[in-house]
């Protein structure tokens, strides 16, 4: 194993001496530094794996602010070797994120065990590191191919499919692949949009963009599947050309998925409410429903990625809400649920006026 490199940063003479003889005979390679500037410009040259640092040096940078320095400098561990123990010199010196604190006078047993903990934790946590980047890469890697190729290669199928579907009658085989090509797109739009938030990268086009519009098209949209049902739909916008500051066909995204999880949860004649609330800088769209409702236990848990409710038919992915949330944050806007168990859920999010 190659020998480990400690600098030791202590302005006492005899103490440094003292460890530098005990530190060498135990086979490591030692360099002393007497202040907190020498101490950088050691590190610089001598490329220490750890540094043993006294809390109080003379001149301007103390111990503390050396060891923060070297730690971020040089990446490595620093046991702290020092008189001090009062709360407010721990408090400070814990800003550092030190490996170990050893108080003088110290036995020479006790330093050793500290330095080689401090370098074995050391290596694991950069190896964590090491494997979480990799982790990253790998993900950032399978995103790529997913976005591009399988989203490409499915539009081969979708495009002719949709050709062969026309004029065929819904239960056709050919409408069958259509449909299921459709929600493949869609669940792999879903799983690259999480990819975006997570990754705090979701990209959003803010215009002037009034309310109504947006919801008329929602509506349109899912109007087969609302006369399906028969939901009745109320809809309360007593000025629906009010404009919000956003990105049109990600909120119509959010609308899309809440409007389809009132229809999904609805049963057959019940109804759904739409509803537009204008504040001073803020318009609050709500959609209510008279579905089953949701349990208090589970409200904190709906808008995390890929949840459903363990009482309730698996419909989708579990995406939707989680990228709701997103992109309505994204806005600068907010979310949020208010339900009761057998009586219904109302989803409201506020987005800035324009
Ligand atoms: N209007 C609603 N009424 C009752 N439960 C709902 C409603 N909307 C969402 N949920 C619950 O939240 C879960 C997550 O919703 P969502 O994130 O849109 O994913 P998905 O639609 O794929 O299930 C649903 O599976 C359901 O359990
Ligand atoms: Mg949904």
């Amino acid at each position: 194993m190659a020998q480990s490199r400690i600098l030791v940063v202590e302005d006492e003479q005899l103490v440094a001496l003292d460890l530098v003889k005990h530190l060498s005979e135990m086979g490591y390679a030692v360099v002393t530094a007497s202040s907190g500037q020498h101490a950088l410009d050691e590190a610089n040259r001598f490329q220490p794996s750890i540094a043993l640092v006294d809390i109080k040096l003379p001149g301007a940078i103390d111990g503390i602010e050396a060891a923060r320095r070297l730690r971020q400098a040089f990446d490595i561990p620093i046991v702290y070797v020092t008189a001090y123990a009062d709360d407010s010199t721990l408090k400070q010196a814990s800003t550092a994120e030190p490996y170990g604190y050893i108080l003088k006078p110290f036995q020479l047993r006790e330093i050793k065990a500290a330095v080689e903990m401090a370098l074995h934790r050391h290596a694991m946590e950069s190896q964590r590191q090491h494997q979480a980047q990799r982790a990253v890469r790998l993900r950032e890697e399978i995103l790529a191919i997913v976005s591009h190729d399988l989203r490409n290669l499915l539009n081969v199928i979708l495009l002719p499919a949709q050709q062969l579907a026309a004029n065929k009658p819904v239960c056709s085989l050919e409408q069958a692949i259509v449909r299921g090509a459709q929600r493949m797109k869609r669940l792999i739009g879903d799983l690259l949009d999480v990819a975006s938030i997570d990754a705090g990268r979701l990209s959003i086009e803010r215009r002037a963009t009034p309310a109504g519009e947006l919801l008329c098209q929602a509506i349109e949209s899912l109007r087969p599947e609302i006369a399906e049902k028969s939901i009745a739909l109320d809809e309360q916008l007593p000025d629906p050309s009010i404009s919000v500051q956003c990105d049109p066909g990600r909120i119509l995204q959010v609308l899309l998925n809440l409007l389809g999880n009132a229809i999904k949860f609805t049963p057959p004649q019940g109804r759904i409410t739409l509803r537009l609330t204008s504040g001073d800088h803020l318009l609050c769209f709500a959609i209510a429903d008279t579905g089953p409702g949701i349990a208090p236990s589970e409200i904190p848990l709906l808008f995390e990625r890929f949840w459903h409710s363990p009482r309730a038919y698996r419909h989708g992915a579990g995406l939707g809400l989680y990228i709701a949330k997103g992109i309505i944050e994204m806005h600068g806007g907010q979310i949020w649920v208010d339900s009761r168990l057998g009586t219904g859920s109302t989803f409201s999010f506020t987005l800035p006026r324009a």
